[in-house]
């Protein structure tokens, strides 16, 4: 048995969804879709090539245009896209792979150019510090407050995105709740000051994703749903001491929505003293179902973290942009190429 045999036995993940290994390909943005937003061939050819994956979770996609943060990330709110999608599905399917749609809205982390000149909205009217990537070095903005129809609106938005996912073909989905993004944005202290039934109290704080969790099982009961989550807030976000009362509840609660998984977001899934261990090892602490760990894995890190049961699948992100062939390379141990960001702009 060679050492990383334990990545090549098949997982569950629910019923009618069995994956044939432990390797989650983690969502990556590439900005490759056209100006409408639309998945280009190029990308489901990119997708097919990492079929081998266990499953797929695909680049953050967007729920609808106001959630735009980044030039050509793919929405799923029009029928070119469902159909570009469903290419890219397609595709994935004839090589034996799965994919599920990561479902995204920036909230603050985006820009009035992406916007008609408004500015993009947040929970709260609280300015993220820093730059906006890929653009020529703008600043964050000072959002605005989401009024009660913003919120209805977008909610629904995550609904039809979810509806237009399983038109086009895809295992599932990933709600994206983590990375500082709109979601998260409820769900931390930093970004969400607000003073009505979306802020204040925990309650409160979790209510966006939970009722969007419930409206989208709702409207599509047969779908698998992932959520990623960032309770150590590390990108797009500021720490808070009061954050981890929220994710303590936020977790034990979520073991009644029967989800997919839960998928750690963090960029190095390392020990951490606020949360008593990696994320991962928080998550797992305080959640019954599949946990996806993600953050600095290697293949060993991977089946250390499966064989202590940490975690059930593990998901690798920038070495999947360096090898395509990740999945053999790690069965065959074969070199790995090393990621480089240079990498970012072509699609292989
Ligand atoms: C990411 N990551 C990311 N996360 C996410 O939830 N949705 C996304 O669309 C993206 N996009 C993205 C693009 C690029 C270029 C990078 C490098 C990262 C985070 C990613 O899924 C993963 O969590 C991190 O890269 C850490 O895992 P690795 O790369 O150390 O295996």
């Amino acid at each position: 048995m060679t050492k990383t045999q334990t990545l090549f036995q098949s997982y569950d993940l629910q019923d009618t969804l069995k994956l044939k290994n432990r390797i989650v390909m983690a969502p990556l943005t590439r900005c490759m879709a056209t100006d409408e937003l639309v998945p280009t061939q190029a990308m489901a050819d990119y997708y097919a090539r990492r079929a081998d994956a266990g499953l797929i979770i695909s680049e953050a996609t967007l729920v609808s245009q106001d959630g735009q943060g980044y030039p050509n990330a793919p929405g799923l709110y029009t029928e070119a896209q469902v159909a570009g999608w469903k290419k890219v599905t397609q595709a994935i399917h004839q090589n034996k792979g799965k994919i599920f749609a990561q479902i995204w809205h920036t909230g603050r982390v985006s820009h009035s150019i992406y916007h008609q000149g408004q500015v993009p909205m947040a929970p709260s009217a609280i300015r993220l510090e820093g730059r906006v990537p890929r653009t020529d070095d703008l600043e964050y903005e000072t959002p605005r407050a989401m009024n009660l129809e913003d919120i209805e609106r977008i909610k629904s938005n995550f609904v039809t995105a979810a509806k237009n996912a399983q038109r086009a073909g895809f295992d599932g989905i990933e709600i994206h709740g983590a990375n500082g993004y709109l979601i998260d944005q409820f769900l931390h202290r930093d970004s969400n000051h607000r003073t009505d039934s979306y802020g204040g109290s925990i309650e409160n704080m979790m209510r966006f994703l939970l009722e969007i969790l419930t409206q989208v099982k709702a409207a599509t009961p047969d779908l698998a749903i992932g959520l990623r989550l960032s309770p150590q807030a590390y990108a797009n976000m500021k720490h808070d001491d009061r954050d981890k009362e929220l994710y303590d509840v936020l977790l034990s609660r979520l073991n009644q929505y029967n989800l997919a998984y839960i998928h750690t977001g963090m960029f190095n899934d390392s020990h951490n003293e606020f949360l008593g261990g990696t994320v991962t090892q928080y998550i797992r602490k305080n959640y019954l179902g599949t946990v996806i760990a993600s953050g600095g894995y290697s293949a060993d890190d991977a089946v250390h973290a499966i064989e202590n049961k940490y975690a059930d699948l593990v998901a690798i992100g920038r070495p999947f942009i360096a090898n395509h062939d990740y999945v053999t390379k790690i069965q065959e141990q074969k070199k790995l190429v090393e990621y480089d960001p240079e990498m970012l702009t072509s699609l292989y």
